[in-house]
């Protein structure tokens, strides 16, 4: 486990910065740790696969998360790219209709695999993961995961994020 020193000199203003990253898009999921009661879990864009070989993601997750504490202590996390019709799990996970702690998690929509953490069951796909390593940056902690399980459903649509607003993509050659 390895931290950094903050704040850095010479960045752009945050408000700024903020503003042009309205305009990324990213794909909408939840990561998710812990088990019973103590389940936690937070709607996130900051997930990625970090390799390949061995299968490897990453998850930069806020210190004051929920989630956060939980991760460290269970060494295990999962990652559930939602699928378009997932909307109302991303705004649930991001505490937009009020809901707290392990009761964002509804019984049929979650499973377990290897770690024992929730893996969800109906998402694009779903990744049981082990936490391999954790770095400190500033207000996140980056969450660094070998993948020991998953769940792949084909037939799903990814839920994306941009300028504000929960949206679906539009491919323009759907042959290649
Ligand atoms: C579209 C979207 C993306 C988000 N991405 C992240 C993220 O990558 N990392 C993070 O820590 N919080 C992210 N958040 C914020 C958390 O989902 C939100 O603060 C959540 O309520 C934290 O969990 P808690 O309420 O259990 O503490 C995002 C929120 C939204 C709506």
């Amino acid at each position: 486990m390895s931290g950094q020193v903050f704040p850095v000199p010479n960045h752009v203003e945050t408000a700024a910065f903020k503003t042009a990253l309205r305009a990324v898009v990213g794909s909408v999921s939840i990561v998710a740790s812990g088990q019973g009661t103590d389940r936690r879990g937070l709607t996130v864009t900051a997930a990625v696969s970090l390799c390949a070989d061995p299968p490897m993601v990453l998850a930069c997750i806020n210190r004051g998360a929920e989630a956060h504490d939980v991760i460290l202590a269970t060494g295990a996390f999962s990652w559930n790219v939602l699928s378009a019709d997932q909307v109302q799990l991303a705004e649930r996970f991001a505490a937009m209709d009020g809901s707290k702690g392990a009761a964002r998690f509804a019984a049929d929509e979650w499973d377990e695999r290897v770690t024992g953490v929730p893996v969800l069951r109906q998402s694009v796909c779903s990744f049981d993961c082990r936490l391999q390593d954790s770095v400190e940056a500033a207000t996140h902690t980056i969450m660094i995961g070998v993948v020991v399980g998953q769940i792949h459903n084909k037939d799903k649509v990814p839920l994306i994020y941009s300028l504000g607003k929960f949206g679906r993509m539009e491919y323009f050659d759907s042959d290649r």
